[in-house]
Formats: structure tokens, sequence, C-alpha cells
């Protein structure tokens, strides 16, 4: 039910700039439709197992997972930009972020580690790549593009250039699960071991212990810091700066790295100087955030800002502050705003949520937990901009050539077992109880289920109208143009308001949509702020607990979702960096709704199946979801 035809993305003109890269596989189409049928048995399972009572559940994942290699072969180059590929032309210098950990362990790690205490994780498919997935590398001049007007690589190294290392959408949309002997990758499925708010709360620490203007010095007199740096990178073995990036040849390592050195070790103040500038606004937004009565200003009451919060983030709130913060600093007025008043614009609650999965985009016609942005090219772009921050830095070919590719990602299907018969029972009491709501493509908004409300409600009319003005300027080219694939030629950056974000202001307008619930199993924990650890408790809301942790990805199939006891906490901390303990008392975290029985279309639909007497169909409902 949630398969896109993959192959369709092999027409495309867009694409076309894939066979540059020697790929568009061809599948032979009787074997593509054979493998598809299998797994979009998904879809129908009762029909599926009465036909053919000897299926079993490992034949229907093998095709989905054939189905997702399909997509994978027939769009090489969407999904080497998903998972990679810098959202926007700036960010922190490579050689700058490639030192760093030699330079500060206590705040990046070891130089070993990669990382990998943020939540990040070497790519699978890459095992060489200079970065762990999700760290992305683009150069400063943009796109190498063809005649054609369509990118023929991420980085043109023919330019001496710097290289600027940013977020790819991999970095928390590309997860993984723990199967014991092996580690699994899921394209698409929410990262719930990355901790960005430790990743830019790493950057405060830079600039709060080393990056004082006497730490950096001048370019006559360059201080410690400004002084270590240049000798680290001068330390590294040849090629350290060049090994390893996207289609680098190895004729071009060598002038690449060079280039690397140069422009850091020529230009390190000035580099310091903006790095200590720009995470300076970060600072001043935090600031305003954590002001008594502001949106992350409720003492213990507040979930904190520094991290311990893997796999969530406050897409907009924080946008908003960094919004408010980026102009002040521009007019030369950080003082006066940080002295004022708290902006009318700035929630005075914490609107954080979970980040979601991103496969089956053609089934979302409304994305966002709010159902706010409509248009699916818009929703990446709204998902760039907070990550690049200056609008006109952002990456729109980026954003058309990721939103074809997620049209028709398939969700990543249960890799334990399942018991068939069983799920074939559950998925009629889904089609009873859930499927009126969670079907494609349903833009309707639900309040009554009376999830916590704050991220419905980031937006006032003055952060509504902050947020479009910022969208349309993110969307800077207005002559920026694609093909989608549907063939139909897109111009995205000329659309009006009204067809780029919903208005949220009003208090009618606001909810949750009630998304397809593909791939469930892997969305863990549940809900828009991630406040329930498992399916289980969903379903049984009076088991759901207080606290639980975050971060872990090994699985508890019982209960269907991550393992998740806090008093688990020691045990798992030690094995996955960034476990922490989500405590469902604090601010926007609440763990309240989806836990009574409601009416939609005149009929009741069971969402609290605690009664002991509906235990086998409890049971059965679990097993189907854990097929979706
Ligand atoms: C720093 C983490 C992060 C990065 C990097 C990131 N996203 Fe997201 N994304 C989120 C979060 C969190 C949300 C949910 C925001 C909300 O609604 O509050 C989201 C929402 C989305 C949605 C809406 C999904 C739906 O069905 O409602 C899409 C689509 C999306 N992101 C695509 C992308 C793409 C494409 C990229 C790269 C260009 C990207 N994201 C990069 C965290 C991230
Ligand atoms: C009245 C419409 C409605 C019905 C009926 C309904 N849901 Fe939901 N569901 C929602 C909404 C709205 C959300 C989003 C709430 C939020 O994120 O705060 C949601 C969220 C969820 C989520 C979390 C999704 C995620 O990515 O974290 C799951 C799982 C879920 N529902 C399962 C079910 C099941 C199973 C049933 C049937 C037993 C069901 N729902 C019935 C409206 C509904």
């Amino acid at each position: 039910m949630y398969q896109a035809p993959s192959n369709l993305f092999c027409t495309v003109s867009l694409i076309t700039a894939a066979t540059l890269f020697g790929v568009c596989a061809t599948i032979s189409e009787a074997n593509a439709n054979k493998v598809e049928d299998l797994c979009s048995a998904r879809g129908e399972l009762w029909i599926a197992v009465t036909a053919q009572p000897e299926l079993t559940w490992q034949e229907i994942r093998s095709a989905c997972d054939a189905a997702i290699s399909q997509s994978k072969a027939a769009n090489p180059l969407g999904h080497a930009w998903f998972v990679n590929a810098g959202n926007g032309f700036v960010g922190v210098p490579l050689a700058l972020l490639k030192v760093l950990p030699d330079f500060a362990p206590e705040i990046w790690g070891a130089p070993d580690q990669s990382f990998a205490s943020f939540g990040l994780f070497p790519d699978p498919d890459l095992p060489n790549r200079i970065l762990p997935r999700g760290l992305g590398v683009t150069g400063a001049l943009g796109r190498p593009m063809g005649a054609d007007g369509q990118p023929t690589g991420e980085i043109d190294y023919a330019q001496p250039q710097p290289l600027y290392v940013t977020f790819a959408c991999g970095a928390c949309h590309s997860g993984q699960i723990d199967l014991g002997d092996r580690r699994q990758t899921m394209d698409g499925a929410p990262n719930t071991q990355f901790d960005v708010r430790k990743w830019r709360n790493a950057f405060s620490a830079l600039r709060k212990n080393y990056l004082s203007e006497a730490q950096i010095g001048t370019v006559e007199a360059p201080g410690v810091t400004t002084q270590k740096l240049i000798q680290l990178v001068r330390s590294k073995p040849k090629g350290f700066f060049a090994q390893g990036l996207p289609q680098i040849k190895d004729d071009q390592i060598a002038a690449v790295d060079a280039a690397q050195r140069a422009i850091f070790t020529q230009n390190a103040v000035r580099i310091l100087t903006g790095l200590a500038q720009s995470t300076g606004v970060r600072a001043a937004a935090v600031e305003l955030q954590t002001r008594p009565g502001s949106s992350y200003g409720h003492g213990d009451g507040s979930p904190g800002l520094a991290g311990f919060s893997a796999g969530q983030s406050d897409g907009s709130g924080d946008l908003l502050a960094d919004l408010i913060a980026g102009k002040a600093a521009r007019d030369g007025k950080t003082p006066v705003l940080l002295a004022g008043p708290l902006p009318n614009a700035l929630p005075r609650f914490a609107t954080v949520t979970d980040a979601p999965a991103v496969w089956n985009q053609g089934d979302r016609s409304v994305g966002q937990w709010d159902g706010s942005v409509l248009e699916r090219f818009w929703r990446n772009v709204a998902a760039q901009l907070p990550i690049v921050g200056a609008a006109e830095k952002v990456d729109l070919t980026n954003a058309a050539i990721v939103a074809e590719y997620l049209t028709g990602l398939p969700a990543a299907p249960y890799p334990l077992d399942v018991d068939l018969t069983k799920a074939a029972r559950g998925e009629a009491l889904f089609a009873e109880n859930c499927g009126s709501c969670h079907r494609p493509r349903n833009e309707s908004r639900y309040p009554e289920v009376r999830t916590d409300m704050n991220r419905a409600r980031v937006l006032n009319a003055s952060g509504g109208a902050m947020f479009l003005a910022a969208f349309q300027a993110a969307c800077h080219d207005p002559n920026f143009s694609y093909t989608d694939s549907y063939g139909r030629h897109q111009k995205p950056c000329t659309m009006p308001g009204y067809r780029i974000l919903r208005d949220t202001t009003q208090a009618a307008n606001q909810g949750y949509i009630a998304p397809p619930l593909d791939g469930i199993w892997a969305r863990a924990p549940y809900l828009h702020n991630g406040s329930v650890p498992t399916l289980a408790h969903l379903l049984k809301p009076g088991t759901r607990p207080t606290t639980f942790l975050r971060g872990v990805i090994a699985y508890d199939p019982a209960n269907v979702g991550w393992v998740w006891e806090a008093e688990k906490l020691k045990t798992y901390s030690a094995r996955y960096p960034t476990v922490s303990i989500h405590d469902t008392r604090r601010d926007g975290w609440s763990n309240r709704g989806h836990d009574r029985n409601v009416v939609v279309e005149g009929r009741v639909r069971r969402l609290d199946w605690s009664d002991p007497k509906s235990s086998n169909d409890f049971s059965a409902l679990l097993e189907y979801l854990k097929t979706l």
C-alpha cells in the first residue's frame, strides 16, 4: 500500500544527472513487479495469508529489502545526496573540523571516534568516507553544473575553494538498529541516536573555552588557539583533508588537500573570529530562550538546550530564536535585544519534536508534525533553513533532488520475526480503529487526541509572518526550476505563500496530523514529542512510564520500540554514547493524549486497549503494526 513505483525515477530529467555517475540500473520489469508485489502484501495481509498459508514474514521482508535496494539503485544521486550532501554552501571549514577532536577531545571525543559521541556513525556504504554519515561537505562556490543546468557532482574539485562541513539530511533521517551481531542502517528512519543539541553545545563550549579575542589573537600576533590549530593542521599526513571526499579522484587529492591547508593556515584568525561570531548568535538565542518565562526558561520544568535529547530537536522554536538573534547581530543590536523585553514571536514554552520518518513522502500531502508545510520541495527548504542559517546559502538543487528521492523511498521492514496469522487478524482491527485517521494523504488535524499542544502552538501571528518570510528568502532564486518524477516542470520559488505554509497561528487551526504509520516499528519513541517509549505503552495508556531511555538502539520486540527502562541507564550508556532519560514531567515532553476512544465518521475508534477482555485483540494489533 505504501509502494510507489520506484523505477519511475529513471525517466526524470533532474535525475538524468544520475547517468553521469554511470547508473540508473536497468531492472527487469517482470522481476521488479514480482518483488514489489510480495512486499506490498504488507498492505493486504489477510488476502496474502489466505491465498498463501505458508507465506512467511521473512519472504515479505526480503522483498521489501529488495524494493529499497531498487529504489536506491534507480536514483543513486538522490540517495547519495540525501544521506551525505551538505545542505548549504557555508559551515565549519573542513580542515578545522577535522582537527577539533585533536584540539579539544574533552568536547569532541577522541580523533579515532569520528564524532561518535554525538550519535553519528560511519557510513555503512562508504567505509572510507572523510566524515561519518550525515556530516556533509560542500564547496563555497556551489555545485558544479552541466550545460543542461543539472549538477555534475557535489564539489567542483578543479577550483581551489574552501570546503565546508554542514549537516546532510542523513544526520537526523538515517537511523540504525543494533541486531546484536550487526547494526543495520535504515534510510529515512529517524536517527534516534543523534544529539543535535549536544553538537551545537559543543560549539558553544569551544567558543567559551577557546575562542576569546586573546586566544584567537591577530594576524600579526596569533593567539594560543590559532597557533595550536595551525600546528595541528600542518601535522596531519598528506591527503588527510581530501581522502574520502565525495567522488574525488586520486589525482585530485594532493591539490585539494593542499588548498584546504593553505586556506586555513593563511586565514585562521579570520575563520576563528567568524566562528566565534556565528556561534555567538546561537549563544544569544540560547540566552533569550532560557530567560525566565521564555521557551526554555522554566527551570527544571524545561528540557535542557545542552543535549541529553538524542533524536530530538526544536526545529521551529530554535529557528525563531536564531532568526531573531541573527537579525539583531546583523544590525549590531545584540545588546539591545538581550536587554529588551522578550520578543513577541518567541514561544513561551518548549516546542521539541522527534525527527520523523521521511520515507514515502508521496503518501504525505502535508509535512511536519503539525501538517504546516504543504509542498514537498518546500518541506526540504524548511528542513535546510535551520541547518544552514544563511538563507542565500541554502542549496535548492539538493532540496529538489532529495524531494524526488523521498517521494517513493519505501519504509524499512521490521527486521525481526512476525507471526503473520496473528498480524493478519490485527489488520482488520487496524482498519476499524486506526485507518480512518492514519491513511495516506490525510490533511486533517486532530486536536481531540489531546497530546501535548506546545509544538502545534509554536507560531503566533508575528512568528508565522517571520517563518514565511524566512522560507521565502531561503528559496533565493526565483528562476530555480526542476522536473519532478511525474515529468512536471516545477518553479517552486515563485509559489504564493498560501501554497507553502498552512496558517497555524489561530487556535482553531492548531493540532497534529495523523501520519501514515509506515515503518512505525522504527519510529519509537512515539508521538510528535517522543513521549511514549513503545507501541504497547501507547495502546495501554495507563502503563506509560514517567521516565524512560532515549538513544538506545537495541530493540524490545515484546513492546515494539527501543529498549526503554530507565533503570538500565548505566548498562546502556556504556554502549550507546548519547543515551539519556526522557522525563515526561518536563515542559513539551508530556505523554498525555491518544489515550481515549474517539468518534470518527460516526464510529467509536478504540485508542485505549487496556481492557483485559481485549488482550487477544491488543496483541494481534501490535503484531500487525510491526508489518507496516
Ligand atoms: C538536525 C536534524 C535534521 C536534519 C539535518 C534534517 N531534518 Fe528533517 N526534520 C527534523 C525534525 C526534528 C523534523 C520535525 C519538525 C517538526 O515538525 O517539528 C523534520 C521534518 C522533516 C520533514 C517532514 C516529514 C513529514 O512527513 O512530516 C521532511 C520531509 C524532512 N524533515 C526532510 C529533511 C530533508 C530532505 C533534510 C535534508 C535536506 C532534512 N530533513 C534534514 C530534523 C532534521
Ligand atoms: C482521531 C484520529 C486517530 C485515530 C482514530 C488514531 N490515531 Fe493515532 N494518531 C493520531 C494523531 C493526531 C497522532 C499524532 C499525535 C502527536 O504526534 O502528538 C497520532 C499518532 C499515532 C502514533 C505515533 C506516530 C509517531 O510517528 O510517533 C501511533 C503509533 C498511532 N497514532 C497509532 C494509532 C493506532 C494503532 C490507532 C488505532 C488503534 C490509532 N493511532 C488511531 C490520530 C489518530
